[in-house]
């Protein structure tokens, strides 16, 4: 029912001739792949150059981020229509390194997502609590909270084009992933929180897991009930490893 999605996040890698040469290796190893939805999301500057290598392929083209104005005196910042120009499909909004090192708010978060929505990008919202919360108990807590804030400006209708990822922020670029049970229990809450918000469309919305996702790990976590993809980061650099990933969550080896 739900489709598996895999996203790279590259964060601040790769110029456009790099993208453009990843796409071209990357492309031929996932051919036979249809059962998955992919997208990659590079730096700003690589979004149109990516985007042309992309065009005839399946794979979406990703944004990272977005502001939720739709133009004016914002230095610095990029707007959802020009996102739109460049062929994006979907946009990161909320990952935990903008939440804690640009002091990005669940409220600023629920701005951008429905921003986007209304200009056709799907937002794939970011929560995930640190290792100081899952320590003292408060792993539910802070994501129920940041679901509540960062999903209050998307409609009801529209609730099920959306795509959640939880990634705890001490499995990212860590090496350590949580286990798939640990990132099942969470991904269960968020499920029915989902419910709670948009009732049936609950079911459908698409939850990825991100932390240390790599070819090994990945088949075992999606076989887990509510994890329907991953947010990929360090593994997707490479076109090989990004890869193999989309072919085990294919399910071929
Ligand atoms: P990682 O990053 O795969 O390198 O842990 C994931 C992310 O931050 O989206």
């Amino acid at each position: 029912m739900r489709r598996p999605f895999i996203a790279a996040n590259w964060k601040m890698h790769k110029s456009p001739l790099e993208a453009e040469s990843f796409a071209a290796a990357f492309l031929p190893l996932v051919e036979k792949v249809t059962s998955v939805d992919v997208a990659i999301a590079p730096p700003f500057p690589a979004l149109e150059r990516l985007g042309r290598a992309l065009a005839r392929s399946p794979v979406a083209l990703a944004a990272q981020n977005v502001n939720a104005e739709e133009q004016g005196a914002f230095t610095g910042e990029v707007a959802p229509g020009m996102l739109v120009a460049v062929g994006c499909r979907y946009a990161i909004v909320g990952h935990s390194e903008r939440r804690t090192l640009y002091a990005e708010s669940d409220a600023m978060v629920a701005a951008k997502a429905a921003a986007l929505l209304a200009h056709d990008v799907l937002p794939i919202v970011c929560v995930g609590e640190s290792l100081e919360q899952r320590e003292a108990d408060r792993t539910l807590q802070v994501i129920e909270t940041q679901l509540a804030g960062s999903l209050a400006s998307i409609p009801k209708e529209r609730a099920a084009e959306i795509v959640v990822a939880y990634e705890p922020i001490w499995a990212i670029g860590t090496g350590k992933t949580a286990t798939p049970e640990m990132a099942q229990e969470v991904h269960a809450m968020i499920r029915e929180r989902l419910g709670d918000l948009f009732g049936a469309a609950g079911a459908e919305i698409r939850i990825q897991y991100g932390g240390s996702v790599k070819p090994d790990n990945v088949a075992e976590l999606m076989s887990q009930t509510d994890i329907d993809g991953a947010l990929v980061g360090g593994a997707s650099l490479e076109p090989e490893s990004f890869a193999q990933i989309v072919n085990r969550a294919g399910g071929s080896a």
